[in-house]
């Protein structure tokens, strides 16, 4: 089976989380700190500081940004859902905005629209792997004083010009996940170049203490903190960024040259000045495609390809977020999107030969009518 992501775990993975182990200091300790460092020099940020999921890295951004109760946070409906859940941990309130088709992102227009007295921050997402179009989202943020929580979990390693995922809010989040880009199994960073924002989110993940003063609560925390057995894998990780996200990249240009012609079926877009490292290669399956997304995806695992779809419904439509007052009709392009959408296995692990399969695949079912 050509699954829509495989982890890969090296000899040096396993050989740093030996030593870990073998040391006696297998909670927060020096390779959490060498993790952040080099994180943050990947970056290109002032500040790396490290938590045990993207999820948490995002509830302590939101923390350091002074968000709480009567705040509005604004933000797409067509994400991971642990972008929005973190507003609600803070007491503040979900404000969705719909996204354009072009990058399956919020689109400015719409966050303007949405903005009261009460907002307070934008959480814009690089999805699938690529920067969001933060020039436009910088301005409407300044205009009406907003904060930029970048939420960069899927896109550790893209770029927009110069400047890499990490760098295009008052605080950015990463998450190390198993299916990342990079992994750790579990695991977290924000990035930032704000040392109060840093110091805040290091008193943060350990329930509200100092790092320099223990047992002095200085307000609440959480137990947010990443182990040094993660960190190691972690660490060995950020030392073939480049190498993984070079083959997603060609993996992408393969699929895309092979792809392109085929109707119905519309190809990722790369926005110009971007570097797109494709966490997911996400595709859009349209009425002149000939079979539905949902047929599509039956044959494919048939033939031995199991894809992904992200995300099959959009934030609002869920119960928790529903109960606030949305409904079915309030995001259309999202709700469009989420029932187009489709994910190819794109990763590292995948050779020439498995991405040509997907190709030749995809083209047969399309050319069964
Ligand atoms: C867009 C987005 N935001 C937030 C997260 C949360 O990260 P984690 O699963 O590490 O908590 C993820 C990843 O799962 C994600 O893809």
């Amino acid at each position: 089976m050509i699954n829509i992501s495989k982890p890969i775990i090296g000899k040096e993975e396993i050989a740093a989380v030996l030593k870990v182990l073998k040391s006696g200091m297998i909670v927060q300790g020096p390779v959490v700190e060498k993790l952040e460092e080099n994180f943050a020099k990947y970056c290109g940020t002032k500040y790396a500081v490290a938590f045990n999921s993207g999820t948490a890295a995002i509830h302590a951004g939101l923390y350091t940004l002074g968000i709480g109760p009567g705040d509005e946070i604004i933000t797409t409906p067509f994400t991971f859902v642990a972008t929005a859940n973190p507003i609600l941990m803070q007491g503040a309130k979900v404000v969705f905005a719909d996204i354009s088709e072009d990058d399956f992102n919020i689109d400015p227009k719409e966050v303007e629209k949405k903005i009261t007295k009460k907002t307070k921050a934008i959480i814009p997402v690089d999805l699938y792997g690529q920067v969001y179009n933060y020039p436009a989202i910088k301005k409407i943020a300044k205009k009406y004083h907003l904060k930029i929580l970048e939420d960069a979990c899927q896109a550790v390693g893209a770029n927009r010009g110069k400047a890499r995922a990490g760098n295009f809010g008052d605080v950015a989040a990463f998450s190390l996940y198993a299916t990342k880009n990079i992994m750790s199994g579990e695991g977290g960073l924000i990035t930032t170049n704000d040392e109060k924002i840093a110091e805040k989110c290091k008193m943060f993940r350990h329930h509200g203490q100092s790092e320099k003063t223990k047992y002095e609560y200085f307000d609440l925390g959480y137990n947010y903190r990443m182990t040094d057995i993660l960190a190691a894998i972690g660490l060995v990780q950020l030392k073939k960024i480049e190498s993984f996200s070079r083959r997603r990249i060609q993996n992408a240009e393969l699929l895309s040259r092979g792809l392109k012609d085929v109707k119905g079926l519309i190809i990722p877009k790369i926005k110009a000045e971007h570097r797109h490292v494709f966490h997911q290669y996400t595709v859009r399956i349209d009425k002149d495609f000939g079979h539905s997304r949902d047929e599509l995806i039956e044959s494919l695992k048939k033939r031995g390809i199991n894809p992904g779809v992200y995300y099959p419904k959009p934030l609002h439509l869920h119960r928790h977020f529903k109960n606030q007052g949305y409904k079915a009709g309030d995001f259309p392009v999202s709700e469009q999107m989420s029932k187009e959408v489709l994910s190819l296995p794109v990763h590292p692990r995948l050779r020439s030969r498995d991405i040509l399969y997907i190709i030749k695949t995809v083209k047969g079912i399309a050319n069964e009518k």
